[in-house]
């Protein structure tokens, strides 16, 4: 993504964090088919905000024909780990802006422990959070391809996917990239 595009997208997605409304019921029973009731419970958790960002991600995905429904597992619970530290509105803003003007700094701030209350958490929960829901989600009985779509969310692809589960990383990938 250019980063006019990128820029335009962080409004936007802040906009969606300040106009974030409860799912509808026709949200709701759509997820309920995909997620079992411990994984459904762990959705809930997180903040409206989350849920509807976890939501477009599964619908960009069914959108464009994908229906493993692994995957669209995936796509509800990927950001379930931002729970663990309950993210704030200015966590997304705060690590653009650090990553963006100081790279190095940010990934020592990263690399400082849980910090759920100091002022660099917002950069733990980006590096941390695929881990955290990860764990979160194995113990609510997701698959383990579930499981580890979600731990490697963030993961740099290279080259070409072949296995399986890189492919729908992949596609993960792509989806929430737009959201
Ligand atoms: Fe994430
Ligand atoms: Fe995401």
């Amino acid at each position: 993504m250019e980063t006019s595009n990128r820029a335009v997208y962080r409004v936007w997605q802040f906009w969606q964090l300040v106009i974030a409304q409860p799912l509808e019921s026709e949200d709701e029973a759509e997820i309920a088919v995909i997620l079992n009731p411990d994984e459904l419970e762990l959705f809930f958790r997180q903040h409206i905000s989350e849920q509807q960002h976890a939501v477009r991600v599964m619908r960009t995905l069914k959108e464009a024909g994908h229906d493993d429904v692994e995957l669209l597992a995936a796509a509800l619970l990927h950001d379930v780990g931002k729970i663990e530290a309950r993210s704030k509105w200015w966590d997304r803003p705060v690590v653009v802006l650090g990553q963006t003007l100081l790279p190095a700094q940010s990934a020592h701030w990263a690399s400082r422990g849980k910090g759920k209350d100091d002022w660099h958490r917002p950069f733990v929960i980006k590096k941390c959070h695929p881990d955290w829901g990860a764990a979160a989600a194995a113990s609510c009985g997701s698959s383990p391809l579930t499981v580890s779509l979600i731990r490697r969310h963030q993961e740099r692809l290279k080259g070409n996917q072949q296995s399986k589960e890189e492919r729908l990383l992949a596609l993960l990938q792509w989806a929430d990239d737009q959201n």
